[in-house]
Formats: structure tokens, sequence, C-alpha cells
């Protein structure tokens, strides 16, 4: 199984996701691979936001030698499932699709809710990752049936 996880820079939000359902799998002995990007080529090659990998650490989550990818459509190929954070990486992901199939791959990663981005406001870090944690020990079960 291999889950991408997707945001708009792939600094703050999808690397929470990324390291969080990763560490998770592996704990459970799940052969999967969780690995993210972005939408925006911005921080391509860029580690994630220190504030996202701070949240994380207090987690217990190491997610601090990641680096930023761009989307690009060859990856409605390589995943089964592409998570994503918020509407706006769900119109930018589907106007990429070309058929059915690829455009079934993409889901909110919250099903029907959105991550707020957390670039902006540091106090939004933590409470993001803790969502996110959240929602990932749900994506185990979910994906895990
Ligand atoms: P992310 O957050 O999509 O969760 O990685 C952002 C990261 C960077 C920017 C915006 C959102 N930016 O404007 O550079």
């Amino acid at each position: 199984m291999k889950i991408l996880m997707v945001c708009l820079g792939n600094i703050c939000r999808s690397p929470l996701a990324h390291g969080i359902l990763g560490a998770m799998a592996k704990a459970k002995g799940l052969n999967w691979t969780v690995e993210s990007a972005g939408t925006s080529n911005w921080h391509v090659g860029h580690a994630p936001d220190s504030r996202s990998v701070r949240a994380a650490k207090k987690l217990g989550y190491d997610i601090s030698s990641q680096r930023g990818r761009h989307f690009i459509a060859a990856f409605f190929d390589e995943y089964d499932h592409i998570l994503v954070m918020d509407r706006s990486n769900y119109r930018a992901i589907i106007s990429l699709a070309t058929d059915h199939q690829q455009k079934a791959k993409v889901e909110l990663f919250l099903a029907d809710d959105e991550v707020e981005d957390p670039y902006y406001d540091d106090l939004l870090f933590d409470p993001v990752a803790q969502q996110i944690e959240k929602r990932c020990a749900q994506l185990i079960d979910k994906f895990s049936k």
C-alpha cells in the first residue's frame, strides 16, 4: 500500500501526516509506504518547517529528515491513495487527474473537513499536529481492513 500526503508547501501539514502515519504503520508491522508532496514547488528540497519538526517531536515523531517535493502527475500511478489537507489542495490535484481512476484516489485527509494551514500562525502547529495524529490512528484502521 502506498499513500501520499499532500498540502500546499509540503513543509507544514503533509510532512506531519507523512511522518506520523509512516511511524504508526511501521509500529504495526504494516508494509506501507507513506510519503508526501506539495501542490506548489516553493519548498522543493527543503526540510519541514521548524515549527512542524518541533510539534512532531513533542508527540514522539522525528520528521526532520524529510525533504519537500512537488506533486507530479506520475504520482497518480505510483500511489494507491492521495490524501489532501484542504479543498484548495483537492482542486489542484483533481485538475491534474486525467481519468476517473485517478480522481478516485484523491480524498480529503479528514474525510469531510480541512486541516487548517498553520503557516501564518505559530499557535496552530501543536493543535494541527494533534489533529493529524488522531486522524492517522483512524487511517490505520480504515486502510488495514
Ligand atoms: P503547508 O503550509 O501547505 O502545510 O506546507 C504552507 C507552507 C508554506 C507556505 C504556505 C503554506 N508558503 O506560503 O510558503
